[in-house]
């Protein structure tokens, strides 16, 4: 009986360790997959792609409101660039109507990759 406990814990470790090499080799994230899927950005929890607002604000033309540098902070670590207050975060404040609100809504969920964060961003930038 505990034998096959360890034969199956073992293939599926075999399993976990496959995967991680897949995307270290060959792996090519992908801004939109990455977008919707609550695995890795899961930013459809709370946005939608259009103009129309959900949770945050709809996401069509962001490239024209926000730079590049803003969105790789943003993306990364949004209390903090919340904190810091820039021309752009509180231009976005004002839009949103939170200019004295401490926190932030928005939530990384999970921990992008350097590349993942990178393709996210490509994709929002041409939306
Ligand atoms: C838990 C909800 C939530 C999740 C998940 C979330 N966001 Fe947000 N996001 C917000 C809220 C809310 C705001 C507006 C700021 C505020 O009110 O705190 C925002 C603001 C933004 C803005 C600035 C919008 C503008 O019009 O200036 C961008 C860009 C953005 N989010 C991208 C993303 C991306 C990309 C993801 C996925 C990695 C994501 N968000 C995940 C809630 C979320």
């Amino acid at each position: 009986m505990t034998r096959w406990v360890v034969i199956v814990l073992a293939f599926a470790l075999a399993a976990c360790t496959a995967v991680d090499q897949k995307e270290a080799a060959g792996y090519k994230p992908d801004g939109k997959y990455i977008f919707n899927n609550a695995a890795k950005g899961n930013c459809i929890a709370c946005h939608r792609v259009t103009s129309e607002k959900y949770v945050g604000p709809g996401l069509a033309g962001i490239g024209s409101r926000h730079s590049r540098a803003w969105l790789e902070k943003w993306l990364t670590d949004p209390q903090k660039v919340w904190d810091e207050n820039d021309s752009e975060t509180q231009e976005l404040k004002k839009r949103v109507g939170a200019e004295s609100r401490k926190f932030t809504g928005m939530k990384v969920i999970n921990l992008l990759q350097d590349t993942e964060r990178t393709a996210l961003i490509d994709y929002l930038m041409a939306l």
